[in-house]
């Protein structure tokens, strides 16, 4: 069984980490590109041994033998670059965030189901095996109650550049460059839905685009949840704990972990246990997974739903600190 798969756009993402992860997965022919500007997508295809490059999206979208795109255009153009994907019968793994608004995220998820393709998240954290061991853990009830779950996600101190400085197609700052995949992490981990969100941001109440937020989340099961993603911290600790009535784990390296070698350590009464958590490629993981689903003819481990929630807890976060307010997530959808 095989999958075609087409690149929208020639990202950074898409040019370093998953053309080459295609390019490895069993199964995946990467069938075209579509760029802006013609020599730098035809350079693109050239560097992953594309055979078709174009600057038409429709052309992408014609192709034969194309079944899925992988989209990582800026972050306001996915819900339009999915859309088109779903209307011509094509199964989409869309980079985070889903969309730059929850009604956006909305009109994707409703797209790709209309149209009877899947619509899958890049949400690559959560397909390290670490988390496989440690949703297990958790499963099994060996931490009792989850009470607490505190995570930082940095990628160190990046200032925002390029399309990222412009409100219009980034959305948000550090709450979608890094806030969506540890509030997708955390939500997954607790197995529960979000009810309030209360947050601070480095710029205060003031509409500019953060580098530093910090939010609490209460959910439906009574956990809370403290989350700080961030790009201003040289010296961060991409670390991840969760404290349960009946034991903890003290996860290091493991939030944000392409090369250095992380560990989740598990402290219950029975005593503690070391889960490692080497440096493996998540990308290829959770784009082989997508791929695993779409053939199977199954539901994408991470879907469309997950992006649309996690754009929800996004779009909370970033109202409760403009307005100095908890945000109840069930309203979120239907305030301005
Ligand atoms: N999962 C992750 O951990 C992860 C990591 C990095 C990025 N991402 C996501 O992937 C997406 C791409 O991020 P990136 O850092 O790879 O992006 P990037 O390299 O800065 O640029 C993205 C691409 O978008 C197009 N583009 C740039 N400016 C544009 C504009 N003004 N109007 C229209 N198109 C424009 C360009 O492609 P063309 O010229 O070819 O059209 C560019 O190569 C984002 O949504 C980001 O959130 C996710």
């Amino acid at each position: 069984l095989e999958l075609g798969w087409g690149i929208v756009s020639t990202a950074a993402v898409a040019d370093g980490a998953v053309a080459p992860a295609l390019a490895r997965i069993e199964g995946a022919r990467l069938v075209g590109v579509v760029g802006r500007d013609r020599d730098r997508t035809n350079a693109f295809a050239a560097r992953h041994s594309i055979p078709f490059s174009t600057t038409r999206y429709d052309q992408l979208l014609a192709l034969p033998g194309l079944d899925a795109v992988y989209i990582a255009s800026p972050n306001a153009l996915h819900r339009q670059h999915v859309e088109a994907a779903a209307a011509a019968g094509k199964h989409v793994l869309c980079e985070k965030p889903l969309a730059t608004t929850v009604a956006d995220a909305e009109a994707a998820v409703a797209a790709c189901r209309d149209a009877g393709v899947k619509l899958g998240q890049m949400f690559q954290t959560r397909h390290h095996p670490v988390y496989g061991e440690l949703a297990a853990v958790i499963g099994r009830g060996e931490l009792g109650d989850l009470l607490l779950v505190e995570c930082q996600v940095s990628p160190g101190n990046h200032e925002l550049s390029g399309w990222r400085t412009d409100p219009s197609l980034a959305g948000h700052g550090t709450i979608f460059n890094l806030g969506v995949h540890a509030y997708d992490l955390v939500r997954w981990l607790v197995g529960s839905e979000v009810v309030d969100v209360t947050a601070l941001l480095d710029v205060g109440r003031e509409a500019q685009l953060e580098r530093l937020a910090l939010a609490l989340l209460r959910f439906a099961n009574g956990t809370l949840a403290y989350v700080n993603a961030n790009q201003v911290m040289e010296r961060r600790r991409p670390d991840l704990t969760v404290y349960g009535s009946d034991g903890r784990i003290d996860g290091h390296g493991i939030t944000r972990q392409y090369s250095a070698d992380g560990e989740a350590r598990i402290v219950t009464a029975a005593g503690e246990r070391v889960v490692p958590a080497p440096a493996v490629d998540l990308f290829e993981r959770a784009v082989a997974a997508f791929q695993r689903a779409v053939l199977a003819g199954e539901e994408p481990p991470a879907n469309g739903e997950d992006g649309l929630r996690s754009v929800a807890i996004a779009t909370a976060v970033a109202r409760s600190a403009r307005e100095g307010r908890v945000v109840e997530l069930a309203r979120v959808a239907s305030e301005p």
